[in-house]
């Protein structure tokens, strides 16, 4: 009989990377020298990779909310929303963020990840999902876990949406599923040509606004605020863990779907639910995003500002207004080098590499938050000049691929 653990004791692949100190992924955090600035491997960096956007983790008042509610209410729920795990904060912040959204009603849940998996429940065999082709990992599971057919479109290819919806069996339910600010190179979705076809077509609409909600639109209500097509979108999804400093996810439409999301819905049925401080420090950020919309402003100043200065050295970074910077690396290798080099000069990105995007479309992302000082993101710009002149990514003439 085969042994399930041989895989991993075959796996070299990791171990390679960190002997030559390419390994990218998950360095502790030692500790947080300021709201841009961490301790890693025992050096101060200027942490770059961040999904903090309005800096509000850092924030007292949100410190001491969860700080309050861990002292009223304990540590953990110790529950599932359906049994024991449904406090009065839970309800506050579901109202407070369906009246927010203007939707009917919302859900919260654990995490932003367990939030897409709950869709699973809208899903059956007989229904098809449409997904962009860059669509967060979660969305693609929910569409698993829930045994619908999913079919993918290429990245934003309204033509290749449609051509998909006009292929669907009449009869089945169809949910098109996309990401408002995508997660990796920070480009926005065609909402206008999306919620039209999806009208065209009577299919639902459910989209991901975790990158956007709290940054994009006059009132942060992300890009259907942006686009002015907030009732075109049916099904809105949210993390807590990026502008909303802390951690869990909401859904949020109509009073039904979202009680029978509730009812149904494996991570809300079988998972304990969001901790009290984590309820209390969204609630509280969320009180901030509405009263302090300087702070929408100060972000996407801060990634003009990067974007402008990698522009300037010659790397090319994408036009996208979001507080998401991609530099486009485009090759696997060249990405960690580059990702090193950066490390060493005391910044810290994050090195996308497949399958969180396509082979030959590696990237380094780098985020601005509003909590980043105007030296700090120079830092930043200057280290792209060192570390990309040193592994050779940019030369006088701009990138050199
Ligand atoms: C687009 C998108 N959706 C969902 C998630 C999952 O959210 P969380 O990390 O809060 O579980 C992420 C996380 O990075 C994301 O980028």
């Amino acid at each position: 009989m085969a042994d399930v653990f041989d895989k991993c004791r075959s796996w070299e692949t990791h171990r390679i990377f960190k002997s030559a100190g390419l390994y990218p992924f998950a360095p502790p955090v030692e500790e947080l020298l300021s709201p841009g600035e961490a301790r890693i491997h025992g050096r101060p960096v200027i942490m770059a990779a961040s999904n903090d956007y309005l800096g509000l983790s850092a924030d007292p008042r949100v410190r001491e909310a969860a700080r309050k509610a861990i002292a009223e209410h304990g540590t953990s729920c110790s529950g599932s929303r359906l049994a024991n795990g449904t406090y009065v904060l839970h309800l506050e912040l579901e109202e407070r963020l369906a009246a927010f959204l203007h939707r009917e009603a919302a859900l919260a849940l654990s995490t932003g990840y367990q939030t897409n998996l709950a869709v699973s429940a809208l899903l059956g065999q007989d229904d098809v999902v449409l997904t962009d082709q860059d669509n967060h990992a979660s969305l693609r599971d929910a569409v698993r876990l829930g045994g619908a057919v999913e079919r993918v479109f290429r990245h934003n290819d309204t033509k290749h949406l449609e051509w998909l919806l006009s292929d669907t069996p009449p009869g089945s339910g169809v949910l098109i599923v996309t990401e408002g600010v995508f997660s990796m190179a920070g480009d926005m979705c065609d909402l206008p040509r999306i919620a039209e076809l999806a009208r065209q077509h009577g299919a639902r609409l459910m989209l991901d606004c975790a990158h956007d909600l709290g940054v994009l639109g006059a009132d942060g209500r992300g890009v259907p605020e942006l686009s002015g097509l907030e009732s075109s979108v049916d099904l809105i999804m949210t993390t807590f863990s990026k502008s909303l400093a802390s951690l869990g996810g909401a859904l949020a439409g109509e009073a039904e779907v979202i009680d029978y999301i509730r009812h149904w819905a494996s991570p809300a049925v079988f998972s304990a639910s969001m901790t009290p401080a984590s309820v209390a420090a969204a609630l509280k950020a969320l009180e901030l995003v509405e009263a302090e919309p300087e702070r929408r402003r100060l972000v996407m100043e801060n990634a003009a500002r990067l974007r402008d200065g990698l522009l300037g050295l010659g790397y090319e970074v994408g036009r996208s207004p979001t507080p998401v910077v991609p530099v486009h690396v485009g090759d696997f290798m060249t990405c960690l080098r580059l990702w090193r080099a950066l490390f060493d000069a005391g910044v810290f990105t994050g090195a996308v590499i497949h399958p969180a995007v396509q082979h030959g479309r590696e990237l380094i992302r780098i985020s601005a938050t509003a909590a980043h000082t105007e030296a700090q993101l120079d830092r930043i710009i200057g280290a792209f000049a060192e570390a990309g002149t040193a592994v050779g990514v940019i030369g006088p003439q701009g990138m050199t691929r």
